[in-house]
């Protein structure tokens, strides 16, 4: 069955487009069939990132002039099949809500096709970035331990999430697994006691300068550096991306 997963933060530059490139290929190695879609509406950078020149994106969707399936590229040195954006075209800002729908919807009868899609969306929780995130069966929260990205992490999940939709929590940018979790714990206790929510933790991925290495020199950053700490906490965040979802336990009688 396919999985449609947004890749959402609050707050920006914490680590969404390289996470969603980076576990998408994860994926691929272990055997399913992924594609990345470049949700950032106004700043599109999945193709700088990988280093692509594409000659579709999503602008000529936007335009009418192909569907959404003609704008499906193969990288293969990942075996990705990604939609770029194009960065700041400004388009896909401005789209009205009924559209953003639209494409949220036909991205689901494409995803068909695929064992998972990553939507990369923009930080923020302005109209598109919800909507797009409503069309997917499933959120996961990009995080800091810095108190703006948790506080904006925590708006996200207030906004967007609701027990029918299951939220997962990813923390970047850890200085190890330990604290990691303890950022975890901190939304997971604001969103249990305010919201009734019980997001699962997705995975920690520590602060490690190769990965400006590897999107300096644009390349797949587990092909670049396959034994670095955060190709392990990215091959890890996979396999519990995997695994079945708890089953939530029963939510507080209000
Ligand atoms: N675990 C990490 N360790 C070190 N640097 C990282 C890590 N994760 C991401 N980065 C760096 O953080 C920067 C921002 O990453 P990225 O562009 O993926 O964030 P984003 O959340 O998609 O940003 P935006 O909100 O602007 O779309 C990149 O330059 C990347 O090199
Ligand atoms: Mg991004």
């Amino acid at each position: 069955m396919s999985r449609m997963v947004a890749i959402a933060s609050g707050k920006g530059g914490v680590g969404k487009t390289f996470l969603s490139a980076t576990l998408a290929h994860a994926l691929v190695r272990r055997g399913r069939r992924c594609l990345v879609f470049d949700g950032d509406l106004g700043l599109a950078n999945l193709d700088v990132q990988l280093g692509i020149a594409a000659a579709v994106d999503l602008a000529q969707v936007l335009h009418g002039r192909i569907d959404l399936a003609e704008a499906v590229i193969h990288h293969p040195s990942t075996g990705l099949d990604l939609v770029v954006g194009r960065s700041g075209s400004g388009l896909l800002a401005g789209l009205p809500p009924a559209r953003v729908a639209a494409l949220g919807g036909r991205l689901r009868e494409l995803a068909a096709a695929y064992d998972l899609v990553l939507l990369d969306l923009a930080a923020g929780i302005e109209p598109p970035c919800r909507i797009l995130a409503r069309a997917a069966d499933e959120v996961v929260v990009v995080t800091t331990d810095e108190p703006t990205a948790l506080t904006d992490a925590y708006a996200f999940v207030k906004v967007v999430c609701d027990p029918a939709r299951p939220v997962g929590v990813v923390v970047n940018f850890a200085d190890d697994r330990e604290g990691g979790r303890e950022t975890y714990r901190a939304l997971a206790r604001a969103c249990r006691r305010f919201l009734g929510l019980e997001p699962r933790l997705l995975g920690v991925v520590r602060r490690d300068p190769r990965v400006a290495d590897a999107i300096r020199v644009q390349m797949p950053f587990l092909a670049r550096h396959p034994r670095s700490v955060v190709a392990e906490d990215i091959e890890r965040l996979a396999a519990t991306l995997l695994e079945p979802a708890p089953i939530p336990p029963p939510g507080p009688s209000r």
